[in-house]
């Protein structure tokens, strides 16, 4: 699927937030969106969901017009919480439970129905085992996975995430951009990514988008050419050190 944000601007009050932001995401790229905080990303995220409005452009799905359409497009929220006293198999399967969708037209799938469908992607997102243990009993890597695939589940095959790894120990951290970029082919995902963290955009990114100012606007747009998965060599060579020169140009 492909994704086209078309000239989209928001402000809230008289504050202008966003101005005119146009980006493309192809189907099987990832991208990220990368910005100071409060510049405006978690906004952008809202209005391409469909669960804000923009006061002026259109969100593209396949060509068909999404603006103000949620459900559409998978999103991972910030702060994605984990029910606490229902157990990861039920936290994963509850939007199944209550979706609209193509497969669901009733807006609802019988509990049993959903936790079979949820716990068949439970080995390929490392949580086998873990189905009926209670967020608390995971590691913070493991509780991301649960949200990805919760998010997965409840739409499709374009994912927004914001800054989903950034509360993880940097080794850990590591081991998820892998793990989601197989992940991401296998189940023929594509993905708009928040980060603020540079080096995090670097290795994921087939293109990073910087967005900045006040109302932001998109200031660059960056292809990284490596090819994916990028290796540890790649994270202290000559290359990396100059996508990053680019990067803080703006970022400053
Ligand atoms: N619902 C809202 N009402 C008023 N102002 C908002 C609202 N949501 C966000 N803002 C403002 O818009 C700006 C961008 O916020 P946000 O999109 O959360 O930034 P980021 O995710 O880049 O940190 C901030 O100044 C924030 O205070
Ligand atoms: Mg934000």
């Amino acid at each position: 699927m492909r994704l086209v944000v078309d000239n989209v601007s928001k402000s809230f009050g008289d504050k202008k937030v966003l101005d005119s932001i146009s980006m493309t995401l192809e189907e099987g790229e990832l991208v990220c969106l990368l910005g100071a905080s409060g510049v405006g990303k978690s906004t952008l995220f809202h209005i391409i969901s469909g669960l804000l409005l923009p006061d002026e452009g259109r969100v593209l799905l396949d060509g068909e017009d999404v603006t103000g359409k949620p459900g559409r497009i998978s999103y991972m929220l910030q702060k994605d919480m984990m029910l606490p006293y229902k157990t990861v198999l039920d936290n994963v399967a509850l939007p199944l439970m209550i979706k609209k969708g193509p497969e669901n037209k009733a807006g609802f799938m019988g509990k049993r129905k959903a936790r079979e469908k949820a716990a068949s992607y439970f080995g390929e997102f490392g949580l086998a085992g873990y189905e009926k243990k209670y967020p608390s009993q995971l590691s913070g890597g493991m509780r991301q996975r649960a949200a990805l695939l919760r998010t997965y589940l409840f739409s499709g095959n374009v994912a927004l995430l914001d800054e989903p790894f950034s509360a993880l120990d940097t080794i850990t951290k590591g081991k998820m951009h892998q793990w989601y970029l197989s992940i991401m082919e296998e189940i023929h995902l594509s993905t708009l990514f928040i980060t603020h963290d540079m080096d995090e955009a670097i290795v994921l990114s087939d293109r990073i988008y910087i967005l900045g100012g006040s109302p932001a606007v998109i200031q660059e747009e960056i292809r990284v050419e490596e090819d994916k998965p990028r290796s540890e060599e790649f994270k202290v060579s000559q290359e990396f050190m100059a996508y990053k020169k680019r990067i803080l140009e703006y970022v400053r």
